[in-house]
């Protein structure tokens, strides 16, 4: 049978991509198709490879052009990933790390937005995505709450352009659902507001992508996971421990074999209280030990010791976080927790 580059593509049309929601065609990630004779070669590009989804990609595209063209083709399928190719919308981000908790209200966009300012103020560029639905707080913390992204055309399409203060670009969830209506959003279309965030934006060339993840071990953290690669995960607790008990669920899920994304540590968010008239004074308000013991337990570093003071609750209220200021203890423990970051990436 004569096949063409045309009939492959066109049969290609029915295998489809889940996490992006559309068929590997229309979603650019059929790179290259070569035909001998009877033998068909197809280089299909994946965001990362070690996705289940290759695997599941790989039997349909050798079924579909089988059923198609006959049982006597030879398929050959050859998964490569963006990052090899150089290309895909994140080409210029360096790394993602998704700062993540078990637990709701240990302070993860408070550390999300302390480690994108902490990150920016040791010379990377960064940029930061909050895709925590049902609260989104980043656009509050860096005070742009009730602006808009605007938008621009990148080749045919048109993309969102990050927003931008004190140096760092910013997306929200936020910027597209009212939180009256968080609850009626449906899983798929949180997805697919998260897939526009992520892909159909402008973020440039970034050092870091910080990544507020909603809290919890749910369908969307999975998806969201296994639909980018992420470079590392951060995870977020207090020291009590019935937090560490929902972290160490959150971060049995990301370390599953086939998420396979690094844990690099654990930041102890409320680690104590200090009060401001007695400064060499730590008051362990919710205990102390339990953190530790999740570190050893998941063989994992505690990346910084954050305290509890009221400024830090005033900043992110008044849209400057906390470690924009000038040198204090509280800035200086959200900076060396970035620095602790930057040390275990340097590490991968
Ligand atoms: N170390 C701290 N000292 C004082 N206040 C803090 C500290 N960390 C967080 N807060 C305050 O606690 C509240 C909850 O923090 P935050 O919103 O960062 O938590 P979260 O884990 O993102 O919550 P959610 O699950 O709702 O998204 C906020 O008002 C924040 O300003
Ligand atoms: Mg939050």
């Amino acid at each position: 049978m004569f096949i063409t580059k045309h009939d492959v593509t066109d049969a290609l049309k029915e295998v489809i991509f889940f996490a992006g929601q559309n068929n590997i065609v229309d979603l650019n990630m059929v790179d290259d198709i070569e035909i001998k004779g009877d033998d068909v070669k197809v280089t299909i590009i994946f965001p990362k490879l070690d996705d289940p989804a290759v695997g599941i990609i790989y039997n349909s595209v050798v079924k579909t052009l089988k059923d198609k063209f006959g049982e006597e083709l030879k398929v050959d399928v050859k998964p490569v990933s963006e990052a090899d190719k150089g290309r895909g919308p994140l080409a210029g981000v360096k790394n993602i790390i998704a700062v993540i908790s078990g637990k709701g209200g240990v302070g993860k966009s408070t550390v999300a937005a302390n480690l994108a300012v902490a990150l920016k103020r040791s010379g990377n560029s960064v940029g930061i995505l909050d895709a925590d639905i049902m609260g989104p707080s980043v656009p509050i913390m860096f005070g742009v709450e009730g602006e808009r992204p605007g938008m621009m055309e990148r080749e045919g399409k048109s993309v969102m352009v990050p927003l931008e203060n004190y140096g760092i670009k910013i997306l929200s969830l936020g910027f597209f659902i009212q939180p009256d209506q968080a609850l009626m959003w449906r899983g798929s279309m949180i997805n697919n507001a998260f897939n526009q965030l992520m892909t159909d934006s402008e973020w440039g060339n970034l050092d870091y992508l910080v990544i507020d993840m909603p809290p919890g071990t749910g369908d969307i953290q999975l998806t969201l996971a296994q639909s980018y690669n992420i470079r590392g995960t951060v995870l977020v607790t207090t020291p009590q421990k019935i937090a560490t008990a929902d972290v160490r669920r959150a971060a049995m899920m990301y370390r599953q074999e086939k998420l396979e994304i690094p844990l690099l540590g654990i930041v102890e968010n409320m680690a104590y209280f200090t009060p401001a008239d007695m400064p060499e004074k730590k008051y362990y308000i919710f205990g102390q030990g339990a953190t530790d013991e999740l570190a050893n337990e998941l063989d994992i570093p505690v990346l910084g010791r954050i305290p509890i003071v009221e400024k830090i609750r005033e900043a992110g209220d008044g849209g400057s976080p906390v470690s924009l200021d000038d040198e204090t203890p509280v800035t200086q423990s959200f900076i060396d927790m970035a620095a602790n970051i930057q040390k275990q990436v340097a590490m991968l």
